[in-house]
């Protein structure tokens, strides 16, 4: 039998900008210090972190991991890359894979399956505790995932495949990657938001969104909280009623979250985007 390791998953979701990238680095650079070996994981086409941590890599991101700091390594990966690695594992050949795939037949077959590309994701991120495919040899996989819309059409891809394919090893594949998903003892969801009402009712939508897919209860990160507090008092400058203004739409974008589990990130005054990933790993709990 294969000796089970267990691997914790986290995802990392929330709307565009509102900082998924440097909490999602934050989480892997806090498990890293812990001494676990972990992967950041940024998905599509485009890195994100190359600039990111460009004083700290020595190689652009890549399919394959690249050493950002002592167990921390970083990857981007694609639907097509994670599909072509798996079907090159199965087909153990890369010339078979080629005679199959790589022609236009079925290069436009495959970009019209509708969530194949999500599945090959799903796939590969779980690809560890299902021992399926080449080994994925992490204690932590931090996923810099999509935002909203396109993260719950991810997250529904593998459920969806397993109800249109019933039999088969397609069907039992994306039976086991929605299982997986679907473990909150393996995988745990994180949505970052703001302060603000705007961002933190589409938090919570989302969050529901995530609860009626998977089940999972996720945590919202309010990210960029004001790091002092402000109390109203004569005479007070222009720019203290700003924070005292600040702090109280805070405060009731807070009061929007009812008793969801809650994280509080502060914004870091520093412009070196290392420094900003440091202070948000020592703050986030996990
Ligand atoms: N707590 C914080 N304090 C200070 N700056 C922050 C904080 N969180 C994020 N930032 C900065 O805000 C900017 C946007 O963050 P980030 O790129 O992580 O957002 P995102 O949600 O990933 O954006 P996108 O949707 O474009 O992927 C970055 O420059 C980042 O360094
Ligand atoms: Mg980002």
């Amino acid at each position: 039998m294969i000796k089970s390791f267990q691997q914790e998953i986290i995802f990392v979701t929330g709307k565009g900008g509102v900082g998924k990238s440097a909490v999602a680095a934050g989480i892997a650079l806090k498990r890293s210090k812990e001494g676990k070996k972990t992967l950041l994981v940024e998905l599509g086409y485009q890195s994100f972190y190359t600039d990111y941590f460009a004083e700290q890599l020595k190689a652009p991101v890549a399919f394959s991991p690249v050493r950002v700091t002592d167990n921390l390594d970083v990857a981007l990966w694609s639907g097509p890359e994670c599909l072509r690695e798996y079907a090159i594992y199965l087909l153990k050949s890369e010339s078979i894979y080629k005679l199959f795939f790589e022609n236009s037949v079925s290069k436009a077959l495959i970009n019209v399956a509708p969530a194949l590309p999500e599945l090959a994701i799903t796939g590969k991120i779980t690809s560890g505790p299902r021992h399926v495919g080449p080994p994925l040899r992490y204690d932590v996989i931090v996923v810099d995932a999509f935002a909203t819309g396109h993260f719950l059409a991810l997250l529904k891809a593998p459920q969806g495949m397993a109800e249109a394919i019933q039999f088969g090893p397609m069907g039992d594949q994306s039976r086991s990657i929605d299982k997986v998903l679907k473990d909150s003892n393996q995988c745990k969801y994180f949505i970052v938001s703001l302060p603000e009402e705007l961002p933190t009712a589409e938090s919570l939508e989302l969050a529901e969104g995530i609860e009626k897919t998977l089940g999972a209860k996720p945590v919202i990160v309010m990210n960029k909280m004001l790091p002092v507090e402000v109390t109203p008092h004569e005479g007070a400058s222009d720019f203290e009623k700003f924070l005292t203004n600040s702090q109280q739409r805070q405060n009731q974008a807070l009061s929007l979250l009812g008793g969801r589990p809650l994280q509080k990130i502060s914004f870091c005054f520093q412009n070196d985007s290392w420094k900003v990933v440091e202070s948000i790993s020592q703050e986030i709990n996990l």
